[in-house]
């Protein structure tokens, strides 16, 4: 009999890794770790094993209960058996942006990735609820929504979480008050257009606009736009400490049925997508997170200004659904 739900990370590199750790250190769940095998020189080696056994023994350090493996894939697909059993699956494999590439520039090669790995989620998980990492990560949602043909309930890519961070992150420097009591929402594509709320953002209950200057306003929604980059810029890899935490945010809040409002990107269609004009497509709103996946999309305000800025992002990222659509079809005729 199983008393704790199982975690699998598909993709055990900087944000997979780290995602493995936090979740163990946690101690709520057991954790499965999956990635390719490496080469070391002329030697294959299997890094995701060693990986799980160092996180295992970190455990036992800390005196620590919990379960953590690492199985070695192939980019065919074979070797997933052991997510039998999952309850969640997060994928997070895949190429990460390197500089001066944009989240586009990946869709391409990780599509082909994510289709092996959601044709076998389908094949032993069917059950399960699946997180979407992998960037550009409205795109690559929609692509393994498409391809799992799962209820759009469990099916959610991270990116809300993560930007929301970054934001809360700047306001508290700036007006050095705990993150804690900062609540700022960012929704829409996880791109440079996306949509730090600033009339419901506020400090303490006291609204941002009455915090902060507008045009100081502006820098920090600025910043947090182009958050991911400046990591990206400053280590020559992207972010893995924050995406990390915000999965495990998500993950948390789907095993412990807390019922947490967090942003992530989901499939809109029939009434809510009428209210957030985005029929058919992937993109980051704020949901209620429980047992069953997405519980309920919220329609949350927003003031004229919010929306002019909520209508580009969303077409950012419908410009690159037709490309989706051509690899998924070009794919599926293979
Ligand atoms: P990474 O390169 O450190 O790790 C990727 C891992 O995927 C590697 O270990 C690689 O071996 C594995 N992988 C590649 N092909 C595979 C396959 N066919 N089957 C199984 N595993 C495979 O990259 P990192 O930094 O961990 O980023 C992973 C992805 O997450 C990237 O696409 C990145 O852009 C994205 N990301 C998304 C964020 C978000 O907010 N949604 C935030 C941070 C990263
Ligand atoms: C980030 O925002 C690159 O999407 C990744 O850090």
């Amino acid at each position: 009999m199983k008393f704790r739900k199982v975690v699998s990370v598909v993709g055990a590199g900087n944000v997979g890794e780290h995602t493995a750790s936090l979740l163990a250190l946690r101690g709520l769940v057991d954790v499965r770790m999956f990635d390719l095998p490496k080469k070391d020189g002329e030697k294959s080696i299997e890094p995701v094993k060693g990986k799980a056994l160092d996180i295992q023994q970190m455990l036992s350090a800390l005196n620590i209960d919990g379960k953590v493996e690492g199985y070695t894939v192939t980019p065919d697909g074979d070797g997933y058996e052991a997510l039998k059993g999952s309850d969640i699956v997060v994928i997070t494999a895949g190429f990460p942006r390197r500089p001066g590439m944009s989240r586009e520039d990946l869709l391409d090669k990780n599509i082909s990735i994510l289709s092996v790995i959601a044709n076998k989620i389908r094949e032993y998980v069917p059950e399960a609820i699946v997180i979407v990492v992998t960037n550009p990560v409205d795109l690559m949602t929609y692509a393994v929504y498409r391809t799992l043909g799962f209820e759009k309930n469990r099916v959610m890519g991270m990116a809300g979480v993560l930007d929301s961070a970054r934001f809360k992150t700047f306001i508290s420097k700036e007006i050095r008050i705990s993150p804690m009591d900062i609540h700022a929402y960012v929704i829409g594509g996880h791109g440079d257009e996306m949509v730090p709320l600033i009339s419901i953002s506020n400090v303490g209950g006291i609204p941002l606009k009455d915090t902060l200057p507008r045009e100081r306003i502006q820098e920090l929604i600025k910043r947090t736009q182009f958050g991911g980059g400046e990591i990206v810029d400053l280590m020559g890899t992207s972010a893995y400490h924050a995406p990390a935490a915000s999965i495990v945010e998500m993950v948390e809040a789907i095993v412990t049925d807390n019922k947490r409002i967090l942003p992530c990107s989901v499939y809109l269609e029939g009434e809510v997508a009428r209210y957030y004009e985005a029929e058919g497509l992937c993109v980051g709103v704020p949901v209620k997170l429980g047992n069953n996946g997405v519980e309920e999309i919220i329609k949350i305000p927003m003031i004229e200004e919010e929306r002019e800025m909520w209508k580009r992002s969303v077409a950012s990222v419908r410009k690159n659904l037709t490309l989706v659509e051509e690899i998924l079809n070009a794919r599926s005729s293979l």
